[in-house]
């Protein structure tokens, strides 16, 4: 008897074990969204891959980086003369919406408000804004009815840090910061500033943001620095912000800026910003998006002359869809609303290549694990129409292509550009593909093969 409940406990304690649910470590959640319902929200943005950032502000005026004024450590008078000269003239979005969409960029993010305080948008809680300077109107709202009419998506960046704000205490990245860090020296700047105004002014802005301009697709909040005399989630007050963002644009996207680690949804995609190409294969199986400049400054830097070339924008694009991610890549309008010859030239050279080879990005992602891409070559894969593109990164001079394994695994292949066949045969394991000796006119052409 004693045997037999020895027993029945034992069996009773390995039920338990098997039948409880397990307790995983998982992360307390904001919104309750299933996996399900997130991947349907985020689907028409994973498939777009391409997007533009625009950085647009007073900071265009000096032209020397957005984040002058803290560089320089100017005080809100000595940037005053800025705001005061701000005068737009040749400002036409329908131009940048028009090149936007020529260069293949499905989505668009303009800085609606960045870490200088000063806003494009008709804010009704400041004087600090567009509609107040020569431009006396809301470029926000113009951008956003010219990319709309291009059917691109809308994005706003806002920044949740504000070098202009009386009440935003001064921090580690302020330009008014102390030359040595203590507790007094901060204490003694920050008297008579009240925080939690600038909180509620932050909730106020988005909220407008979020109210008046329509459906908005994408919400790029930057950024947190928590820590000793940084800023984090309980200074912006983080969770109340996301749950109203969510309240007001259900279907929205939000970057993961808002410091919510901590929260199973504090984001939806993570924001590699900057790193090379290399590094993006780490993020593979993530949701993602890099944000990238064409020359190291986000705003207008008139003598910033490292530009990516057209192989190293177009190495970005390719190795983001080959990662499963996406790329949106800044331009920083000059102080008279226009793009500049190094940007133009920039997007002309994408839209020519997105022109013949974009179906080798939309709706495309990794390689399945069975394909290796021929050495130095990078592949995409478009798991609906079941066709693998193979980025020709070094051309080859033979006149042929070997995809190493490939046999019995295709059943037809044609250059993208122009969807001209090309012949191949079998050999060993492998495919041997007849390419002509002549490279296509694209710095790198794409195969297009049709699995079985
Ligand atoms: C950084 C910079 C900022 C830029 C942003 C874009 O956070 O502070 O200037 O807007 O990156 O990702």
């Amino acid at each position: 008897m004693k045997k037999l409940s020895n027993l029945s406990l034992c069996l009773l304690f390995c039920l338990s074990i098997f039948t409880e649910p397990v307790v995983a470590q998982s992360k307390p959640s904001i919104t309750h969204e299933t996996p399900e319902q997130k991947a349907k929200r985020m689907q028409w943005w994973t498939d777009a891959r391409f997007g533009m950032f625009i950085h647009w502000g007073l900071y265009a005026l000096p032209a020397r980086h957005e984040w002058v004024k803290n560089r320089e450590r100017m005080t809100n008078e000595q940037y005053q003369k800025y705001f005061d000269e701000f005068n737009p003239d040749h400002f036409e979005p329908k131009k940048w919406a028009k090149e936007a969409k020529a260069a293949g960029m499905k989505y668009a993010v303009l800085t609606t408000k960045h870490h200088e305080g000063f806003c494009l948008f008709d804010s009704k809680f400041t004087n600090y804004k567009a509609t107040n300077t020569a431009a006396k109107r809301d470029l926000v709202k113009e951008y956003v009815d010219a990319f709309r009419a291009e059917g691109i998506k809308i994005g706003f960046y806002y920044s949740l840090i504000d070098w202009h704000h009386p009440d935003f205490t001064i921090d580690k990245v302020h330009p008014q910061r102390p030359l040595e860090d203590s507790d007094t020296a901060y204490a003694r700047l920050n008297k008579g500033k009240d925080f939690a105004k600038y909180r509620k002014y932050l909730y106020n802005q988005v909220t407008e943001l979020l109210s008046n301009y329509g459906k908005i697709d994408i919400l790029w909040l930057d950024f947190s620095y928590p820590g000793k005399y940084g800023k984090g989630k309980d200074d912006w007050a983080s969770v109340d912000l996301l749950k109203q963002i969510r309240k007001l644009q259900p279907g929205i996207i939000v970057d993961n800026r808002l410091d919510l680690n901590d929260y199973e949804d504090g984001a939806d995609f993570v924001t590699p910003e900057q790193v090379s190409s290399k590094e993006l294969e780490k993020y593979k199986g993530k949701t993602w998006e890099t944000c990238q400049t064409f020359s190291g400054s986000w705003g207008y830097y008139r003598d910033e002359n490292t530009w990516k070339t057209h192989r190293q924008l177009l190495d970005l694009l390719i190795t983001s869809a080959s990662n499963g991610g996406n790329l949106i890549l800044n331009v920083g309008p000059t102080a008279r609303g226009e793009f500049d010859y190094r940007a133009n030239n920039a997007l002309d050279s994408l839209s020519t290549w997105m022109h013949a080879n974009s179906k080798s990005i939309y709706n495309c992602t990794y390689a399945p694990e069975n394909y290796q891409a021929p050495s130095g070559d990078k592949l995409t894969y478009n798991p609906a129409t079941k066709r693998l593109y193979v980025h020709l990164y070094d051309y080859p001079s033979t006149g042929t292509l070997n995809l190493p394994g490939y046999k019995g695994k295709i059943k037809y292949a044609q250059f993208l550009h122009d969807n001209s066949e090309l012949q191949y045969k079998e050999q060993n394991d492998d495919i041997v593909l007849t390419l002509p000796v002549q490279q296509p006119r694209y710095e790198i052409p794409v195969v297009e093969l049709v699995l079985n």
